[in-house]
């Protein structure tokens, strides 16, 4: 069941005499119990878009519907209402400073009108919930990244809500920490069966998490599907940028200049077909010399998405009917510009020259 649907929402902002569409025409449903995420980079209007879910920005055009009920429109206690079901994490906390943690937690049960004599209560099971029991009397200042941000979910868990809306919630930690968060974000979803709806321009984050996916670039949803389809198979030059910028393999630059000679060639395959029985095989059949130059595997939840750039070198015939071999029988194929890699390279030799953003015989130019 859907919980919360945008029914061709758009956002316009007035800068002076520039109008800036933020959000352009967005058709969205979230389901009851899933984590959606909204992938895209920076500037594509994924925070003015969670917004509007809580009205925290209103459409300009268009309705918000919360269990198929039109609030839009909502003003004053009811809005007040629709806020105690729609909890709110941000990148950076948004902790009071200068009080302690129980406190921060108190200031949303006394919003959400909780009685006095069930605070204290209410404080170390949303503390235990997190697993900060013993910082009630901390201050945030005192805490880590990690910690504040639990303190941050603890608060907005406070009034039970139904929806969990995280806008970069694991942007500002550092990878073994945000996994933690991830962690925490997802006992929740399973064991609250909270709705979150998720943004981040992290793939990592993204494959990890995220049931749903939409990718969103100027203001529109551009693709949207089950996570490992969509980053398995990106169909939109934006998606395809960004699995790209994450997959993306890369070479040493001082690497460049010596790579073996023939064609280079970057596979993809999916799934559990692996490729090293069909590189033996091409190269026996075709009688080249194939040499592995890169070998990544991602996993999409079960699912893995593998990536190998090769050389293949031999007489010009034997090259092209390993090439085609090869070609008919992974799920992506590209041909690298070996002039484009070492141009990269020559740029700058100390860093790693990332081969899926060379030009291509596909004439993809990023
Ligand atoms: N209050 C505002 N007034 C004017 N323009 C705004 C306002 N809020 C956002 N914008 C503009 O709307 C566009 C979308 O911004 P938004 O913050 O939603 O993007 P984003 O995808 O969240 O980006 P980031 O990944 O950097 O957080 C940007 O061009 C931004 O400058
Ligand atoms: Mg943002």
């Amino acid at each position: 069941m859907s919980v919360i649907t945008l029914d061709d929402v758009s956002v316009v902002f007035h800068e002076g005499k520039r109008t800036i569409q933020a959000v352009n025409n967005v058709n969205l449903t979230v389901n009851q119990g899933e984590i959606f995420g909204i992938v895209g980079f920076s500037g594509a209007g994924k925070s003015t878009l969670v917004r509007t879910i809580n009205l925290l920005e209103r459409p300009t055009s268009g309705r918000v519907l919360l269990d198929g009920r039109d609030i839009t429109q909502a003003r004053g206690r009811e809005l007040r209402d629709i806020r105690k079901r729609i909890g709110f994490i941000f990148q950076s906390f948004n902790l009071i400073g200068n009080v302690t943690v129980e406190e921060n937690i108190i200031f949303a049960l006394r919003a959400g009108g909780w009685p006095r004599a069930e605070w204290k209560q209410r404080v170390s099971e949303l503390l235990a919930l997190v697993g900060l029991e013993s910082k009630a009397s901390s201050y945030p200042s005192s805490l880590s990244g990690g910690q504040r941000q639990r303190v941050s979910i603890a608060r907005a868990l406070a009034n039970k809500p139904e929806i969990l809306l995280c806008d970069e919630a694991t942007s500002a930690l550092d990878l073994e920490t945000a996994g933690e968060i991830l962690d925490l974000l997802r006992r929740i979803n399973h064991e609250l069966g909270i709705t979150i709806v998720f943004i981040t321009h992290q793939l990592d984050v993204a494959k990890s998490i995220f049931d749903r996916v939409a990718v969103m670039e100027h203001g529109r949803i551009v693709e949207q599907g089950n996570t490992f389809d969509l980053f398995g198979d990106p169909q939109h030059p934006t998606t395809r940028a960004l699995v790209e910028r994450y997959l993306g393999v890369g070479l040493p630059a001082q690497l460049v200049p010596d790579l073996p000679a023939g064609d280079l060639i970057e596979l993809r395959y999916k799934g559990d077909s692996a490729l090293e029985p069909l590189i033996s095989q091409v190269a026996r059949t075709w009688n080249v010399s194939v040499n592995v130059l890169h070998a990544n595997v991602e996993y999409f939840g079960t699912q893995a998405i593998g990536t190998l750039v090769v050389s293949v070198d031999g007489t010009d015939e034997a090259r092209q009917n390993a090439l085609r071999a090869l070609q008919d029988n992974v799920f992506s194929y590209r041909e690298l510009d070996r002039a484009a890699l070492a141009a990269a390279a020559e740029r700058d030799a100390e860093r790693v020259v990332p081969v899926t953003q060379t030009p291509t015989n596909e004439g993809e130019r990023r």
